[in-house]
């Protein structure tokens, strides 16, 4: 039976994710912050997917020691990750002299050094195999800078040029093991822009909006078909044609547009 590792894949697309997985016949492993919306995503994906095999760990990533938990969690229990998908993930929202520190710190330790130091622990066992894949949640706003969300925007462009470094280095090894990196546009219908205090910014009802189950679809068929790259949300493949012929000054004006709350 193979083995995918989801982080945050308890809510939101990791759980959409999940759904692929489980009808795929994957053992899930989630790891996630909250073990009541753990247990009750399980008994959910149960109701549907009554064979499959879900583990979970409560386990804060924004810790520093958290990816070598997560890592010593599956030795112990003597599983073989055969996907890692890098999901979890947090946003924070308004000008950055207005930020809690201590909270954007909290964020680049979840959404960078943990998925870094994931993808490192994992990767030497998939490379030894010469097997696997990984999959990094990235986002559109990795693409420019992006006003209001500029540290989360700087965590996400990590993970895309980590990410894409990687994939150029599978070809260099000439490794089996397949790395993609997958940025979503804005998601109408997961708890992230409440968490992020988002609810009233324009953005996810905006040009590139997607919703979880398309980003779920679009990570399932990259997966199946050995993308290295995913850009999810058909609206947000239109513009991308178009971005690149836009001048700076209309990108920026149109993402502070975005990113404005409504009335
Ligand atoms: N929503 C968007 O517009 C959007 C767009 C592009 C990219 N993304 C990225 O997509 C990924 C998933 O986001 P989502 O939209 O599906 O939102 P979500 O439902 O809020 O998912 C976030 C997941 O991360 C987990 N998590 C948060 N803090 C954690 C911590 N300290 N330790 C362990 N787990 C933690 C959450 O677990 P608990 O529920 O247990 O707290 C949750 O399962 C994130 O990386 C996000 O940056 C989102």
């Amino acid at each position: 039976m193979q083995t995918v590792l989801i982080t945050g894949g308890s809510s939101g697309i990791g759980f959409e994710i999940s759904k692929y997985f489980a009808k795929a016949g994957y053992q899930i492993l989630w790891v996630s912050l909250l073990e009541e919306e753990l247990q009750s995503a399980k008994v959910v994906l149960q109701k549907d997917y009554p064979d499959s095999l879900i583990e979970t760990l409560v386990l804060d990533l924004s810790k520093e020691n958290a990816a070598q938990e997560t890592y010593d969690w599956v030795q112990s229990k003597q599983w073989r990750v055969d996907v890692l998908i890098n999901n979890a993930g947090i946003g924070t929202y308004g000008f950055a002299n207005e930020q809690s520190l201590e909270k954007e710190v909290a964020m680049i330790q979840l959404n960078v050094l943990s998925v870094f130091k994931l993808t490192r622990l994992f990767l030497k066992d998939m490379l030894e195999r010469d097997a696997g894949t990984i999959i990094n949640i990235s986002s559109n706003t990795s693409f420019q800078p992006v006003p209001k969300m500029s540290a989360y925007a700087a965590t996400k462009s990590f993970v895309k040029h980590y990410t894409e470094s990687l994939v150029e280095e599978m070809k260099a090894l000439k490794s089996k093991v397949k790395i993609m990196t997958v940025c979503p546009a804005a998601i109408k219908n997961t708890p992230f822009k409440n968490a992020a205090k988002m609810q009233k910014v324009k953005t996810f009802e905006g040009l590139a909006s997607t919703t979880k189950e398309e980003v779920a679809k679009d990570v399932w068929n990259g997966f199946q078909k050995g993308k290295s790259f995913v850009a999810s949300g058909a609206k947000l493949r239109r513009l991308m044609w178009l971005t690149p012929i836009f001048p700076h000054s209309l990108v920026q004006f149109l993402l502070r547009d975005e990113l404005s709350e409504k009335e």
